[in-house]
């Protein structure tokens, strides 16, 4: 531990993180007996389990900058220690500049600190504001930014309305979800105040959150005319992450609405359907067991992350540091085209009494029945697949 009383009121620690090195607060004086260290209780937000999010943005910016062909002003208006718009300086080629902020004075000063340490000031800028306010200061046209990457505690919604204005024509947009809580159904009723979209608390309700605040995004971009391209999602390590490019289009955004809807499922036989629309939702009977189904809505029903889009991410593979994030983009790259939802075999067998197959057999059985089956990133026992559920639960019962 390196001794911060000189410059900062706490104890520190020297990191490095990817290619920078950054002091952060002594974490370990923040542990209690569950958990290495509870972020919320210390002075300026760092925490080494969101590198592999960084990581991830790191390669998504790497690709994006080299499809747009032009020089970032990227805006990070949520920064905690700073290490992530730092490393975005200094790892993603084409960086013009960047403004970080934090509401949190203690936040901006070390974040201004570490910025000076990796000799980046000509770089980047730090503020200590609000963000709503900072990213209002950037919506006159000639200002506004290519990427803003919103990491806030909790729920981003409250921060999309002014993201989108502070950004430019076919800008990228990086939200990050940390209320699972919320999103998947534990407490519903916030997920309704935040996203106006009931969740529902199925074992696929990870991919239910994604798909709920990309529903809350499209909307919010609709009424300023904007069109939401998604290029990436994921989940990890209790929240969801999306990338999308943000399109001046009313035409393209009436067409994105078409792709939002509603999915039903029925708790007893663990079918499940989806419609498309918004209006005049009516909870339909099972028809597989004749039970009620439950609904989730509205929520996005498009595709989660856009194949061309992967595969450039892909594209200089060899030698990249990013091998574990890597393998989190080939796996995704292989459920880009499935269906919505997913079967969690553990689930299923349970349903069954059964003990639980391997999923590569699950997976060979139903393609060789001709239907599409896919393992998902979501869960290492999920299925996605267009198959009725009687061909799975036979699948699985043949696979033991
Ligand atoms: C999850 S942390 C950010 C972590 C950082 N992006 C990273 O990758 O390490 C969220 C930060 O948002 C700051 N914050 C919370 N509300 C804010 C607001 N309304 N405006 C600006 N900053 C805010 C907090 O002080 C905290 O540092
Ligand atoms: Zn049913």
């Amino acid at each position: 531990m390196v001794d911060g009383l000189i410059f900062f009121p706490y104890p520190i620690d020297e990191i490095a993180e990817g290619s920078v090195q950054i002091v952060v607060p002594c974490l370990k004086i923040f542990a209690d007996g569950t958990a290495e260290h509870i972020p919320s209780k210390t002075p300026v937000y760092y925490n080494p389990q969101m590198a592999l999010n960084r990581n991830i943005t790191i390669l998504v910016l790497r690709t994006y900058q080299s499809l747009v062909k032009k020089e970032l002003f990227i805006c990070e208006p949520l920064t905690g220690s700073g290490v992530r718009g730092i490393r975005f300086a200094a790892e993603v080629n084409g960086v013009k500049s960047v403004v970080m902020n934090d509401l949190n004075p203690l936040a901006a000063k070390l974040a201004r600190y570490n910025v000076k340490k990796n000799a980046l000031d000509h770089k980047i800028i730090v503020e200590n504001m609000d963000a709503n306010y900072l990213l209002s200061n950037f919506t006159f046209p000639a200002k506004r930014f290519d990427v803003i990457d919103i990491d806030p505690f909790g729920s981003p919604s409250i921060f999309i309305d002014t993201a989108l204005r502070a950004l430019r024509n076919k800008g990228l947009l990086a939200l990050t979800a940390t209320d699972t809580a919320p999103l998947c159904g534990v407490k519903p009723q916030a997920c309704i105040r935040k996203y106006f979209s009931k969740p529902l608390r199925t074992e696929y309700c990870h991919e239910l959150a994604i798909r709920i605040l990309l529903s809350y995004l499209n909307f919010t971009a609709a009424k300023y005319d904007l069109h939401v391209q998604v290029l990436f999602s994921f989940y990890a390590h209790h929240y969801v992450r999306v990338y999308t490019q943000i399109n001046h289009s009313a035409e393209t955004a009436n067409k994105t609405l078409k792709e939002i809807g509603y999915i039903f499922h029925c708790f007893n036989c663990l079918h499940r359907e989806w419609t498309f629309g918004f209006i005049n939702v009516k909870e339909p009977k099972c028809f597989v067991c004749g039970g009620k189904m439950s609904v989730s809505g509205p929520l996005w029903l498009g595709e989660l992350a856009n194949k061309n889009f992967i595969l450039n991410m892909l594209a200089d593979e060899k030698g990249n540091e990013f091998q574990r994030e890597l393998k989190i983009i080939r796996d995704i790259l292989k459920e880009c085209d499935a269906p919505p939802t997913y079967y969690a075999l553990n689930r299923l067998s349970k349903k069954l009494n059964i003990p639980s197959p391997r999923k590569v057999n699950v997976i060979k059985k139903l393609v060789d029945q001709g239907y599409q089956a896919f393992p998902t990133h979501f869960d290492s026992q999920g299925i996605k697949s267009n198959s009725p559920i009687s061909v799975i639960e036979q699948a699985l019962n043949t696979s033991v």
